[in-house]
């Protein structure tokens, strides 16, 4: 068996020293930091170390950037024009490092791991002194202890691929976790950079992902969702001596976990195996999101994606009939290039055909480097506009029909929020199945099971009423 190569215990040992002695020198002066993170869960994720790094250096959590004398941005490449936005949010930040130079402005996540894009800030920022990439988040204290001394840093050093375990983290929800199982990605889907900034598909070591979730559930966490990019494809790398499925009947059995969640599944390495775990595993929610991308096949392959509409149609099947509760949410790209007209046509007749519970659809945007980006038949900007009005227009009609089956549906709920409307408290949680109901009810019910009933949908949601707590 192969090792995935881990960052040794003695740097850890040395960076907790850091953050000790820095703890002495910032807690006194009462310094605060503010972070603020775009994109997926693997960011929020990240971003919940820092915060525990931060904690254990000394800071306390500022209500607002004025507040702070640590800024942090946790940075997400994967679309759109996240840069064009960072750089407006940093250049607003010159003002506030003139009045308190002592401010530490500092800029991370995956956007930092592109090429060329430190050195580009760096210059452009004077009022920047830190950025760093998504691999090493364990040299944090070193990282801010450099920065206290005056120097602006940039590290994104690709050599640095390995895993690094019992990070500190600050976790702000007192019901739900996310997990980490794997870091990084080896599709190299055409589109996609992520594989250029998270680097090799690595996963972590099984008992090291379980005492992380006994951990939780001992701390009164009940829902876990296993985070990685594609967690089908668990243990490929030949480091774990499980596969994902093992992987999933392994942690099953932790003490307290009612539910657990996972995500991304790639459906080119969804197994029967994945499946039978699904269905048997009591704990295990049936919900899966299955990232589609395109229903036709050409543009699929374009996309590298290795499978077929009709190999992704038959899991979609074989996982109804084995759990036929299951929901299914999914991600789909519309306008990439050579898409024609009739290829967008397959995507929405799959999407009719599937009945999607929820879908993340998105225009394509080129992103440099990758395969995709250098195609040729690029589809114009309004085409690919028209494009995605229509699927979510498709998408917003299978939604509503797809809540009109739970009229009547009743089953255990977990509360996770509560809008007061006039004079009315609503609360709000979702089914094991990913269904999220509103329901009046008193907040001291949050974060607590209920079993709810379905009587009346309303639009995008579903409408009930409590029958016990
Ligand atoms: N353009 C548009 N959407 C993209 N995604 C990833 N890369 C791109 C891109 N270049 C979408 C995919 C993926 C989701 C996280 O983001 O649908 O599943
Ligand atoms: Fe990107 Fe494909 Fe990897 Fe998902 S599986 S992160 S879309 S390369």
């Amino acid at each position: 068996m192969r090792t995935s190569r881990y960052i040794p215990e003695t740097e850890l040992e040395m960076q907790r020293r850091i953050a000790g002695e820095l703890n002495r020198e910032i807690e006194p002066r009462g310094l605060r930091f503010y972070i603020e993170t775009f994109g997926c869960q693997m960011n929020v994720r990240d971003s919940e170390t820092l915060k525990g790094w931060m904690y254990e250096m000394g800071y306390s959590e500022a209500t607002d950037k004025e507040n702070a004398d640590l800024i942090l941005f946790n940075t997400c490449c994967v679309r759109d024009h996240a840069e064009k936005r960072l750089m407006g949010n940093i250049g607003a930040l010159k003002e506030l490092k003139d009045e308190k130079p002592g401010l530490i402005i500092g800029i991370c996540g995956c956007m930092m791991q592109q090429e060329g894009m430190a050195k580009k800030l760096l210059k452009r920022f004077p009022h920047v002194s830190l950025i760093f990439g998504t691999n090493v988040l364990y040299r944090f204290p070193e990282m801010i202890r450099t920065v206290m001394n005056g120097e602006r840093i940039a590290v994104t050093d690709r050599a640095e691929d390995a895993i690094a375990e019992d990070l500190p983290k600050m976790r702000d929800n007192p019901r739900s976790a996310f997990v980490n199982i794997m870091y990084g990605c080896d599709n190299f889907c055409s589109y996609c950079i992520v594989p250029y900034v998270r680097g090799r598909e690595r996963s972590r070591r099984p008992e090291d992902v379980r005492k992380e979730i006994v951990s939780l559930a001992e701390s009164g966490i009940t829902e876990i969702t296993l985070l990685g990019q594609n967690v089908n494809s668990y243990g490929n790398d030949g480091t774990t001596g499980m596969t994902f499925a093992e992987l999933l009947r392994y942690v099953s059995d932790v003490s307290g976990l009612k539910r657990i969640r996972f995500m991304s599944s790639h459906p080119k390495d969804l197994t029967e195996e994945v499946m039978q775990a699904i269905a048997s595993l009591p704990n295990v929610c049936h919900h899966v999101h299955l990232p589609l991308q395109s229903g036709n096949t050409d543009i699929l392959k374009r996309m590298n994606r290795k499978y077929t509409r009709e190999q992704y149609l038959s899991i979609v099947n074989r996982l109804r009939e084995l759990v036929p509760d299951i929901e299914f949410t999914t991600d789909i790209i519309v306008g990439f290039p050579g898409e024609s007209e009739e290829a967008f046509m397959d995507t929405m007749s799959f999407v009719e055909e599937v009945g999607f519970a929820a879908a993340f659809t998105f225009a394509y945007s080129p992103r440099q480097g990758t395969v995709a980006a250098k195609m040729e038949d690029q589809i114009p900007e309004s085409v690919k506009k028209r494009r995605l009005q229509e699927l979510n227009e498709l998408q917003a009609r299978k939604t509503v029909e797809n809540n009109e089956k739970y009229i009547g549906h009743c089953g255990e709920v977990l509360v996770e929020g509560c809008d007061f409307r006039g004079t009315e408290t609503m609360l709000y949680g979702k089914y094991q199945n990913f269904k999220m109901v509103y329901f009046p009810g008193s907040p001291d019910l949050l974060n607590r099971y209920v079993c709810v009933r379905v009587t009346k949908t309303n639009k995008n949601s579903l409408l009930g009423e409590m029958i016990h707590a």
